[in-house]
């Protein structure tokens, strides 16, 4: 059993927008009712709206209510504050701090706090300065003080360092929690448990039996009512270049010395730091970026992405992203991995597929579904989380008829069923101290070096081909020509739904 947090108090800023009232305050209440908040806590939220304590407290019911845990929800809301506060203005932190203390005394919290930016960005910097100047940054017998930085951690490698060398003038880099819900997922961390915690594995996860590994992340909503942010961001920013880079380091990590966050970080930047430069005259050959356009899906229309509300409709904006790249160190070799992600795709799957290489000498050729694909371990992260591995059996009957069958572990049939949302892990290891999850300050400098002759190409090179892909199908067909190897593609675990395609379940 999980020992409880100390005592503390969380302080959120941009505490009137969308993320706090449906991930962060619905995580938090989720731990509250596991109880696994500590014995005493505050939540203070601060925007610049001038809200009562009463409305903050119904905007947040929306997101935790319940009708059969109504005392439960107003118990926890005794702990939730609203403190009016410009996060650009230093004035207000003076004010901030003194009703921090006066909470302090109250929920006995030591002087332990975590402060959350869930606020644009473009502010991130201003209040960790304002912070430290009003002596809410430094650790001493006091207590301790976390800070969490929402993404995007900036837009580039140059403002992502900038951010990062700024930050540290005033929090130290211990103190500096990164967050990637993807990390904060279960079936990403089961990555660690597959790998490391099994004798089965690990001997054949080299080049010597990999034959290459895919990672796909496919969302079938489209771009919803975030055009502004995402036409000036697109899918490598927005998914490659932080959750799946986070992911492919999971896949490829030497086993570290330890579970301790320091030694796990340190394996995830040495891949960062191994992966094979693109050259930069033949970008084209190892990066593959689409834009859904105007189709029919299961017989409705669906937009195309520049016909999306605030969305450029000249936009050259990728909703579509696949990488081609290698690790050079001695496990990996010459093992090509495969990144792609979409919006507007036939549905929504995150899965990292091990495609392991074919017997050296095919006695069963006669079978082509099965030499084809050879043996794959499907590690499936959502939804339907599980782990699949195919392998070839003798269909009965006369001959030797091989065919593909599937042994799948699930993780409903694991514990309650329920797996925790992202934020509810990351929100506990914060409190706890624990930053394994969080994305360390050079990893994020190294995936965004790795990332940014890509963005330079496409900035200077805007007539770089960008390919139209009908909403609903799985992006533009040359995606496929990419795949090294005779006859190999991407798994499709789902056909296209473009022009009334069929349906099909996972
Ligand atoms: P919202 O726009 O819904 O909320 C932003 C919050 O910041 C509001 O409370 C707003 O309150 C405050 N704010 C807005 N502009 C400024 C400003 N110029 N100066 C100071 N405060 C400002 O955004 P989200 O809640 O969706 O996102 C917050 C952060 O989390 C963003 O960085 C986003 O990229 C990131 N994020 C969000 C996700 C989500 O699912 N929503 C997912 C992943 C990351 P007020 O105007 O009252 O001050
Ligand atoms: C966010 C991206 O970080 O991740 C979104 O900004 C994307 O564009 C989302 O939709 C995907 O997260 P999940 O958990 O739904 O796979």
């Amino acid at each position: 059993m999980l020992a409880k947090p100390d005592n503390l108090i969380i302080v959120i800023f941009g505490a009137s927008g969308d993320l706090t009232n449906r991930k962060l305050i619905p995580a938090l209440f989720e731990l509250y009712k596991q109880e696994l908040m500590p014995e005493n806590f505050a939540i203070v939220g601060t925007a610049r709206s001038q809200l009562s304590q009463k409305d903050f407290h119904s905007r947040l019911k929306n997101g935790v209510s319940n009708p059969d845990i109504v005392a439960k929800t107003e118990e926890f809301l005794e702990h939730v504050y609203y403190l009016q506060l410009d996060p650009g203005v230093l004035n207000g932190y003076h004010e901030l701090k003194s009703e921090l203390s006066i909470l302090a005394e109250k929920h006995k919290s030591r002087g332990n706090y975590i402060f959350y930016l869930s606020t644009p960005p473009s502010v991130y910097g201003i209040i960790a300065e304002n912070l430290a100047l009003a002596g809410l940054s430094a650790e001493d017998n006091q207590g301790w003080k976390r800070i969490i930085i929402e993404k995007p951690f900036g837009i580039d490698y140059s403002s992502a360092k900038s951010l990062n060398n700024h930050l540290l003038k005033f929090f130290n880099e211990r103190q500096l929690y990164r967050i990637d819900h993807y990390l904060g997922k279960e079936t990403v961390q089961n990555l660690l448990v597959t790998r490391f915690s099994n004798g089965i594995f690990e001997p054949l996860w080299n080049r010597n039996f990999i034959h290459h590994v895919e990672i796909t992340a496919a969302e079938s909503i489209g771009v919803e009512d975030r055009g502004s942010y995402y036409d000036h961001s697109g899918a490598l920013r927005d998914m490659i270049q932080n959750h799946l880079l986070q992911v492919a380091a999971l896949v490829a990590m030497e086993p570290p010395s330890s579970m301790d966050d320091w030694a796990i970080r340190n394996e995830t930047l040495k891949v960062f730091q191994s992966l094979r430069h693109f050259p930069v005259n033949e970008l084209d050959k190892y990066v593959i970026r689409g834009q859904y356009t105007k189709s029919h899906i299961k017989g409705k229309l669906a937009k195309g992405y520049r016909e999306e509300s605030n969305v450029d409709p000249e936009s050259r904006t990728e909703t579509f992203a696949a990488i081609k790249f290698y690790i050079d160190n001695w496990r990996w070799g010459d093992v090509p991995f495969y990144i792609r992600t979409g919006k507007r795709l036939p549905t929504r799957v995150s899965e990292v597929v091990i495609h392991f290489k074919s017997t050296p000498h095919r006695l069963f050729v006669e079978n082509q579904e099965f030499c084809n694909t050879g043996n794959q371990l499907v590690i499936r992260i959502q939804p339907d989380e599980g782990i699949l591995l195919k392998f070839g059996m003798k269909v009965p009957g006369t001959g030797f008829n091989v065919k593909n069958v599937n042994m799948d572990f699930r993780y409903k049939d694991l514990g309650n069923g329920r797996l925790p949302d992202a934020y509810e892990r990351l929100l506990l290891d914060c409190m706890q101290g624990d930053a394994t999850l969080y994305a360390r300050g050079d990893a994020v400098d190294a995936a965004w070096n790795f990332v940014q002759p890509i963005l330079d190409y496409w900035k200077n090179h805007p007539e770089a081909p960008l390919f139209g892909y009908p909403a609903g199908s799985w992006g533009p067909d040359v995606a496929d020509d990419f795949i090294e190897g005779k006859n190999i593609n991407w798994r499709y675990p789902c056909k296209n739904l473009a022009d009334d395609g069929v349906f099909c379940e996972l």
